[in-house]
């Protein structure tokens, strides 16, 4: 990993720790305690050395295991995360470090619940399961932001958003009352944690605009979702756009977007002319994902396969 010269110094997550003091409490006092033992329909669950799994077990089928899949590998990847949210924010003995602890421990609950589910249901191969979630920490994870703490920010923004609307619609695309329930109770949780994020980097905004902006548009430009390490990944990232439940025009309009507008990024004034160029890159990109959502929904639209409605 090389060190950009955007790279804002050290200092600026000490200038921004009142603030990270400030959301962390504000976080601690919005977020409701649950726990995912609630949520699980035990009464359904048989012993497996009784009833071994079989590949006909499984209520859902289709694009809604798959994004099941997909969603709990990705939830399953805590560790990695929890190792880049701590090189960024680790130090000291602050809201930031308690702010990584937290919401490490927040984060947790999700494997727990998604994991529970699908084995007492029965609803995915556990053997397939576990095979995966070892491959996947194995191959783990890192995000490549050259060391720039403002566009690992940016990032979590974005991340916490996608996957908050990524479980909402997986839930609903299910038709499981258990399920979308589970998944609406983890969307709540991401939904908090963007909110963080997205606040935290709107105070940075205040600081370094310029130095700010150029870090937002250089990751809504790289934007990955980090599915690497899950077997066929993009061929079932492909069937999740497909199902409507991630897609380009919801990653455009339901993610970058809201953002990008809360954080007022084309209002802005007295940037610098790097900050400029940015933000003019930053609109050919969106409008170059315009232009992507159209052709994909142009195909889609002579497409049989089944699709949820957006979200209202
Ligand atoms: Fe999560
Ligand atoms: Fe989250």
């Amino acid at each position: 990993m090389t060190t950009s010269t955007l790279a804002p110094p050290r200092s600026l997550l000490t200038e921004l720790e009142p603030a990270a003091e400030f959301l962390l409490n504000r976080h601690v006092g919005m977020a409701q305690e649950w726990f995912p033992h609630d949520f699980i329909p035990y009464s359904l669950g048989r012993d497996f050395d009784k009833e071994p799994w079989t590949p006909e077990q499984p209520r859902i089928s289709g694009v809604a295991q798959i994004a099941f899949e997909v969603n709990l590998l990705t939830e399953d990847n805590l560790p990695s995360y929890h190792r880049e949210i701590h090189r960024m924010f680790g130090g000291g003995d602050g809201a930031w470090i308690n702010w990584v602890n937290r919401w490490t421990a927040e984060e947790g609950r999700h494997a727990i619940v998604l994991r529970d589910y699908l084995v007492v249901t029965r609803n995915i191969d556990p053997y397939a399961l576990e095979r995966s979630r070892m491959n996947q920490l194995q191959v783990a994870y890192n995000h490549d932001d050259g060391g720039n703490v403002l566009r690992g920010i940016a990032y979590v923004a974005f991340q916490e958003l996608a996957t908050r609307i990524s479980h909402r619609n997986t839930g609903r695309y299910s038709a499981d009352p258990v399920a979308d329930r589970i998944m609406a109770r983890i969307a709540a949780d991401e939904n908090l944690h963007m909110v963080f994020y997205r606040d935290i980097l709107g105070a940075a905004l205040k600081i370094q605009p310029s130095r700010a902006v150029q870090a937002i548009v250089a990751e809504v430009v790289a934007f990955e979702m980090p599915g690497n390490g899950i077997p066929g990944f993009l061929r079932k990232a492909a069937a999740i756009a497909k199902a409507g439940i991630y897609d380009i025009r919801i990653h455009r309009d339901e993610v970058l977007l809201p953002i990008l507008n809360h954080w007022k990024i084309f209002e802005l004034t007295g940037l610098d002319a790097a900050a400029e160029a940015a933000r003019g890159q930053l609109a050919e990109h969106l409008d170059k994902l315009d232009a992507a959502a159209k052709r994909f929904e142009e195909k889609m639209a002579m497409s049989a396969t089944p699709r949820i409605a957006r979200a209202g």
